[in-house]
């Protein structure tokens, strides 16, 4: 029933596609005998100590993390870094992240946060840094450059703080469940299978999966230390968990050896366990059914899903239940071909330890895949094999390289400051001069309204004197002789003719009605010639005021010069905080220069240091950095040598290795002058100061453009 399935699929999946539809048969537990698990337990016993971190590589971690904790506590406010994960549980690989989490009080905007550690680790130097938002947990991968050991920085991970602690408790009650485990989980890397990010299940459920194996297996290994009373009931994100850890006393574990319970691992998960009816819990120490927590099988065969690489298998392909969030299925991340993978690599490696194929083998990378190395990057390795004068050489460029990279900070962090001055100069006269040029706009305000009365008053005054064509005075002239004549005593010699008493009132009445209007006309007239004072005065207090204008930015351009080629208006404040803006960018990315290349001077001078013996291509052996070179360290008080370092005292190559290793090596060389290197812790603090407050900005001029960060 293999139809469906393409050719290609059917040439990379075989076993897969067999036991899915029935055509595959697995190899009985019979094909073990003693000879081979005894083998088997001896090569496993090997595999433990290759895939454990070296000494040094520990320390390195430790070093990291040290590190991180400083700084990242230092720039949120408030927080605490906590490792956990393999390094936490004792199941730690060689080519295993650093798993941290930084618990940040009040944690409103995750987004924000995520995005200012990215920045604070850029500034670090830190490499590869990408922020995973769309994880259950979101993240900052990154990687530490010195080592290039890979770090997960999560947010608020209550609960993978206490499944560290739980997992930590299985390991610690007997040394075989680390053998398997570590076992198991490098199978996983090397063949592909351990990537939750890719489509396979991580490290973690592969974790789980062994320990739940070692509670199955016909005499247990491991209880159940999630069973029994009292219970402790927490919450996280407002849900709560029941993250019961107890250690029961009494039980007995199996004597089964390494060999059969990893081996047992394969044939329990992938020949035996019905996938597509059990959940794997190690919280109950079974396989309850599906219908259990409602989670659906999934279908018969994934031939649809496997078009495409990146197509989920559905939510509960391999439903493993993490021990403390029960609504979690820790394969809802598994892609079809993950699956598929995973089932074929299972079967082969069953298939491989049947027939006593040896591990090396069976657990050899799979083709395209890049490793991380096994080993963790020595610090000398690049320089071993190059002669003292080469080395010596190098440094001297990489001190020149240095010296530029300084003296391009300083003008950077000068033109910067500058750029801010001005932007703050300009805000600050704006803002002193902001009344003048209210009460200027004010009055120019008053002055065109006036003027449009002034204007009207006119034309009604024109209008009138155009109509009336005598002058006021000899109209009141006029009505008086008028007034007269026809008030007078008559003189019965000189009686007016009717008809001349008729003109003369006719016209009396029209120089009286031209009179009223004379005098509407001179009263316009009055308030045109009123209004005018009126604006005399306002245009002298403008130029009053602008003469006050002119002199406080006189004052101004005395104090700031550079202001002279500039508008003092709000749109350049905009641009200097664009400029301050951008050149902050900038200096970024030169400061890292210059932390770059400050560790590598410091680098070459250790390794010059360390006498003739590391150069001339002869490589020394020992535990430093895996045998890959390099001197090999007494013990140094790190603390020790940071104080004296800090007070200009002389180093010594391990002083320096040391420092390097704790990811901190200081700033400058013993000759830097004591002063400079106190600027840099201020400036550090200071910064540090600023960083810390998430929602800076400048002042309370909020309104403008954003101000750069100073
Ligand atoms: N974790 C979790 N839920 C997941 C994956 C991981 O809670 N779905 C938490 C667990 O606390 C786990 C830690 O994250 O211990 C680290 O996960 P991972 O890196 O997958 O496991 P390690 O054991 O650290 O594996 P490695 O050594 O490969 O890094
Ligand atoms: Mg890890």
């Amino acid at each position: 029933m293999s139809a469906g399935w393409s050719k290609d699929q059917k040439a990379r999946w075989p076993r897969a596609i067999g036991a899915l539809d029935g055509t595959y048969s697995a190899p009985s537990v019979d094909a073990f005998d003693e000879a081979r698990l005894e083998a088997l337990s001896k090569e496993l016993a090997d595999l433990e100590r290759e895939v454990s971190p070296s000494d040094v590589e520990q320390k390195q971690r430790r070093g990291i993390v040290k590190h991180l904790k400083r700084v990242l506590e230092r720039h949120v406010r408030g927080s605490t870094l906590h490792p956990f994960g393999s390094a936490e549980t004792g199941l730690v690989l060689r080519r295993g992240d650093v798993d941290l989490c930084l618990v940040v009080k009040d944690l409103r905007k995750p987004k924000s946060v995520l995005r200012h550690l990215s920045n604070v680790l850029d500034t670090e130097d830190y490499r590869d840094i990408q922020t995973i938002g769309r994880a259950k947990v979101p993240i900052v991968k990154f990687t530490d450059p010195t080592t290039g050991i890979p770090v997960d920085l999560s947010l608020n991970n209550a609960l993978a703080l206490r499944n560290t602690e739980l997992i930590a408790a299985y390991v610690n009650l007997d040394p075989r469940v680390k053998t398997v485990a570590l076992a198991v989980k490098h199978w996983a890397l090397q063949r592909g299978l351990a990537n939750a990010f890719r489509g396979t299940l991580s490290s973690y459920a592969w974790t789980l999966l062994v320990l739940r194996h070692l509670q199955a297996v016909d005499a247990p290994i491991v209880p159940n230390l999630q069973a029994g009373e009292p219970r402790r009931v927490e919450t996280y994100d407002g849900r709560s968990h029941d993250t019961t850890i107890l250690h029961p006393e009494g039980f007995q574990p199996g004597t089964a050896s390494v060999a059969e319970l990893f081996a047992g691992f394969f044939h329990r998960w992938f020949v035996e366990h019905a996938w597509d009816e059990r959940i794997v819990s190690l919280r109950e120490g079974d396989d309850p059914r599906r219908s259990k927590r409602r989670w659906p099988s999934p279908k018969a065969g994934p031939v649809k899903e496997l078009q495409g690489s990146v197509d989920r298998m559905g939510q509960h392909v391999f439903a493993i239940e993490d021990p403390f969030d029960v609504q979690h299925d820790l394969s809802r991340v598994v892609r079809a071909e993950g699956w598929a993978d995973i089932m074929e690599e299972g079967l082969r490696m069953w298939e491989g330890l049947a027939q006593g194929t040896d591990l090396a083998t069976l657990m050899a990378p799979v083709d395209g895949l890049t490793l991380a190395p096994d080993r963790p990057k020595g610090l000398f390795d690049d320089l071993q094999g190059m002669d003292r004068e080469r080395v010596a050489a190098l440094l001297a460029t990489k001190r020149a390289e240095l010296g530029v990279a300084k003296e391009r900070v300083d003008v950077l962090v000068a033109e910067r400051e500058e750029a801010i001055r001005l932007s703050k100069a300009m805000r600050g006269a704006l803002q002193d001069t902001k009344g003048m040029s209210d009460s200027i706009r004010e009055v120019a305000k008053g002055l065109r309204t006036r003027a449009a009365e002034m204007d009207e008053m006119k034309a009604l005054r024109d209008a009138e004197n155009k109509r009336l064509v005598l002058p006021r005075r000899r109209i009141e002239e006029e009505l008086k002789r008028l007034y007269h004549t026809l008030t007078n005593e008559v003189d019965v010699f000189r009686v007016p003719s009717l008809e001349r008493e008729q003109r003369d009132f006719s016209r009396f009445f029209e120089l009286q009605a031209m009179h009223r209007a004379k005098v509407v006309s001179d009263a316009h007239r009055q308030q045109y010639v009123e209004l005018l004072q009126v604006q005399r005065e306002e245009v002298k207090k403008i130029r009053t005021l602008e003469k006050d204008r002119k002199k406080a930015h006189n004052d101004l351009l005395k104090e700031e010069p550079g202001l002279k080629e500039v508008r003092v208006r709000s749109g350049s404040v905009g641009e200097y905080d664009q400029r301050a803006n951008r050149i902050s960018a900038l200096l970024k990315e030169r400061r890292k220069d210059r932390k770059r290349l400050s560790r590598e001077v410091g680098r070459l001078e250790a390794f010059l240091k360390g006498g003739p013996k590391q150069g001339g291509g002869r490589r020394q052996e020992g535990p430093r950095g895996g045998g890959r070179g390099g001197p090999r360290r007494p013990r140094v008080d790190v603390k020790e040598v940071r104080e004296r370092a800090q007070s200009g005292g002389t180093l010594s190559l391990s002083d320096l290795g040391a420092l390097l290793d704790q990811g901190g090596l200081p700033g400058a060389k013993k000759d830097d002058q004591p002063s400079k290197r106190h600027r840099h812790k201020t400036e550090r603090q200071a910064a540090s100061r600023r960083r810390t407050d998430l929602k800076q900005r400048r002042g309370k001029r909020g309104k403008g453009p954003r101000s750069p960060r100073e």
